[in-house]
């Protein structure tokens, strides 16, 4: 499968959960020939075929390699960020969920969720966007994963999307900063996470970085109640150059560790 593939597909599934990002990329297509993607996420549990260690093997396959591990012990999370073989391909930033750090109330609840994955999905790019590999959960199990890790009930309730796609902002032809940037989406009536802070990051730190609250569509549960919930986001990134000149191809941890904060459910209210 080749690269251009891959995230065509990533992108029109991410779109399918959350048509906000689509309406916030035509903001920027109209004065940009090109939009390009800075960087795509991942969520994932560090237990059963889909670990961390089975998926960069996908991510191996497309010409991706190892950059830089991160960790998030508030959150109980560890991710790695991959670099692309062709610079014009976005990094990837690969995270996953240590389960067994969960309480055993969580853990009884995703356990099920677990051994129902089928041990063969790991073996194709495409389970990137496969959605939910197990039987829907309960709302109420959600509300219960969701008040001990967001992350948790996200990831049980969705399944397995691009958590968000991210406009490099060092490669708009215009808006230039990431301030103006963050103003066009805002004045178009989409929320910002200002979570630590609208603009993450320093010019210092290398990497300046604003996301879109999660956009907030209905998710079936089990017996088919549904109800909204927050699903993806969208992120803005403008890197900058290090002393050898070279763009810097890093995340930065507490930046990350807020941006996370996107799909949480009491997020902006
Ligand atoms: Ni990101």
């Amino acid at each position: 499968m080749s690269t251009a593939a891959f995230f065509a597909a990533l992108w029109d599934d991410y779109i399918s959960i959350a048509p906000q990002s689509a309406q916030v990329r035509a903001l920027f297509a109209a004065d940009n020939p090109a939009i390009v993607n800075d960087h795509v996420a991942f969520r994932t549990f560090d237990t059963g075929p889909l670990r961390l260690s089975k998926l960069e093997a996908l991510l191996f396959g497309l010409g991706y390699r190892r950059h830089a591990p991160y960790a998030f012990a508030d959150k109980h999370l560890s991710a790695w960020g991959y670099v692309p073989a062709d610079p014009n391909d976005p990094l990837v930033f690969l995270s996953e969920l240590h389960v067994h750090e969960l309480s055993t109330a969580a853990q009884a609840i995703l356990a099920p969720l677990l051994a129902a994955i089928d041990p063969h999905m790991g073996a194709s790019p495409e389970v990137f966007s496969a959605g939910r590999l197990w039987p829907a959960i309960s709302y109420s199990d959600y509300r219960t994963l969701a008040a001990e890790s967001e992350y948790a009930g996200w990831l049980a309730a969705l399944g397995l999307h691009a958590n968000h796609f991210t406009v490099a902002v060092h490669r708009l032809k215009t808006p230039t900063t990431l301030e103006a940037v963050v103003e066009r989406v805002r004045a178009a009536g989409f929320a910002i996470n200002d979570i630590g802070g609208e603009i993450k990051g320093t010019p210092a730190e290398l990497l300046e970085q604003a996301a879109t609250l999660a956009d907030r569509q209905p998710v079936t549960f089990a017996g088919g109640e549904s109800h909204i919930v927050p699903t993806c986001y969208y992120e803005f990134a403008r890197r900058y150059p290090d002393v050898d000149g070279r763009l810097y191809q890093g995340f930065v941890a507490a930046s990350a560790n807020r941006i996370f904060e996107s799909t949480d459910r009491g997020a902006g209210s």
